[in-house]
């Protein structure tokens, strides 16, 4: 038996038929990871703890109502914590959780080439896509690091790790839309994150993006967690880690 699969493996390579296969395959591969997705949010839909689900129409600001729920629910905003967030851009988020927690000792870091997305994401985004100056800083907590993820966070992490350990509680924000972004930043975190930990993820419903890197950390990773909150139908999620 396995004999026969080693040559039919074999006359697969030899024979090409790839080619015909290949387009459908991309298709499918897509449609498995929208299912994989439908699947999951049904499972989670039972557990959360707020859940805009249905809406016709999302409303991306709905997702500081999110924020705000989440800081309330665990006192987050007196705690000592590290704020990472990965996808800056303007800075919107970013100020905006600057605001959640008024501990004088927590530290904010936020990363971003400020040069816009390294790739396309999706068909409508393309390499270089939102663009922005490094906003301005006025609280002393934060600090934006400007690079690619890949080149600045191993550096970062060498040099704050004791840091990162050592607060009450780390938060990161994953808001880089991409698959590649989302799976490097997550996998080099995996040794400084603890139980009780918050990620958000800005994009989460979509499929071959936060979703799948998601999804790959935590299997491979064997990392638990439990759903915290869903808004906009699961684009803007939350997750405490167990
Ligand atoms: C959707 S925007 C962030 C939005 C921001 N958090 C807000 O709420 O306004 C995504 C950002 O991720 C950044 N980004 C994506 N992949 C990156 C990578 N590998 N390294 C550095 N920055 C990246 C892009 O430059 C872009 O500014």
């Amino acid at each position: 038996m396995f004999g026969l699969v080693k040559i039919l493996k074999d006359f697969l390579i030899l024979s090409r038929l790839t080619y015909i296969f290949y387009p459908f395959a991309k298709l499918m591969n897509y449609i498995y990871y929208w299912n994989l997705m439908v699947l999951k949010v049904s499972e989670y839909k039972k557990v959360l703890l707020k859940n805009d689900f249905y809406r016709l129409i999302r409303n991306y600001d709905d997702r500081e109502g999110m924020f705000d729920f989440v800081f309330n629910e665990f006192n987050l905003s007196t705690k000592k914590v590290v704020y990472l967030e990965f996808g800056v851009a303007g800075g919107n988020s970013f100020n905006k959780f600057l605001t959640l927690n008024s501990n004088p000792t927590s530290r904010f870091y936020g990363f971003d080439t400020f040069e816009g997305l390294p790739e396309n994401w999706g068909s409508f985004f393309k390499k270089g896509d939102m663009s922005y100056n490094v906003p301005e800083l006025k609280d002393n907590r934060a600090k934006y690091i400007k690079g690619l993820f890949q080149d600045s966070l191993v550096p970062f992490l060498n040099d704050k790790g004791q840091e990162l350990t050592s607060a009450d509680l780390r938060i990161i924000h994953l808001d880089a839309d991409l698959y590649s972004a989302t799976i490097f930043s997550l996998s080099l975190l995996y040794p400084y994150l603890k139980k009780g930990d918050i990620l958000f993820f800005d994009e989460y419903s979509v499929p071959m993006h936060e979703f799948k890197a998601f999804k790959e950390f935590t299997e491979n990773f064997y990392v638990k967690y439990k759903p915290l909150t869903a808004v906009n139908n699961y684009y803007q999620m939350s997750f405490m880690i167990e």
